[in-house]
């Protein structure tokens, strides 16, 4: 059985993507960082927080955070603050096969990028004609922006593979070196073989204190449905909070019969796809 998720309505170019390579019998990781790739390269896209063309941080630079995670235990590589490269998941899937660490950060990360082969571009590439306009309203009106839209992917193969990655430039206009929930195993994502995966989305400074990926696949684990486990998770995290501190979090998973569940403290679409069905489906969780 193959399937698909992705995060947010702008995801459905890269669930179609991935839906189109698994049928064709690709591996869930090679699905997954192509259908990435497309988004996070694409300036257009950007202005969904992620890649090129995606927000600078109060310096005016583009960096960005991303990770991969497979089912498989101990299979997982990350950057962060990661500047002048167009495929940051990519780099991270880098990581994870060539390296004996998981994470990379900053310029450690940019010199691995180098000696990967990945051309490293100067920031004024890495900008949109938006981006640009956005950091400009910034300098001048201070104007702050509350944007974590954030891309996260879930692929599971017809052999029974199943990877998440997540890709970001992280909070708009953020302190230089700030990291987010996206890149964090157990907060942004988590993959367990034998249960499935999940990917989250959202404010990640609120998120990566609350792990919530790795408690989704824990409660799977525990034999709970992807719907039953992300709302047990949002559910926790409100009750732990309160309301009035709730924050903006949108959570998928998968398991692995590919079936997939979502939950969310705000309006939240997200796309899926699972084999037998002809096409990709947008759904919209409310919170
Ligand atoms: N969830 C993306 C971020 O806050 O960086």
């Amino acid at each position: 059985m193959a399937a698909a998720a992705g995060t947010w309505a702008f995801s459905r170019p890269a669930v179609e993507r991935m839906r189109r390579l698994l049928l064709e019998g690709g591996l869930a990781t090679d699905c997954l960082q192509e259908a990435m790739a497309d988004i996070e390269n694409d300036e257009k896209t950007g202005r969904f927080v992620v890649g090129r063309g995606g927000y600078p941080n109060k310096q005016g630079i583009i960096q960005c955070d991303a990770a991969i995670m497979e089912g498989q235990p101990g299979r997982f590589g990350a950057v962060a603050a990661l500047h002048g490269i167009g495929t940051p998941l990519a780099v991270a899937r880098k990581v994870m096969e060539e390296t004996p660490h998981s994470f990379l950060v900053g310029d450690g990360a940019v010199a691995f990028a180098k000696d990967q082969g990945f051309t490293v571009e100067d920031n004024r590439s890495m900008m949109s004609e938006q981006s640009t306009e956005a950091y400009q309203e910034y300098l001048e009106k201070g104007k702050s922006l509350k944007k974590h839209d954030t891309l996260g992917l879930i692929a599971l193969d017809t052999f029974g593979n199943i990877t998440v990655g997540v890709s970001t430039s992280g909070a708009p206009f953020k302190y230089p070196g700030r990291v987010g929930d996206s890149p964090m195993p157990g907060c942004g994502l988590y993959a367990d073989k034998e249960v499935g995966a999940a990917v989250a989305t959202g404010d990640g400074d609120k998120i990566m204190c609350f792990c919530p990926c790795f408690h989704a696949a824990l409660l799977m684990k525990q034999g709970l449905s992807p719907m039953d486990a992300c709302q047990t998770v949002v559910q926790d995290i409100l009750q732990r909070t309160g309301k009035e501190n709730m924050f903006e979090l949108g959570i998928i998973a998968m398991n692995m019969k590919g079936e997939v569940g979502a939950a969310s403290s705000m309006p939240f679409p997200y796309c899926i796809w699972s084999q037998g069905k002809d096409s990709v489906e947008q759904l919209m969780q409310q919170c």
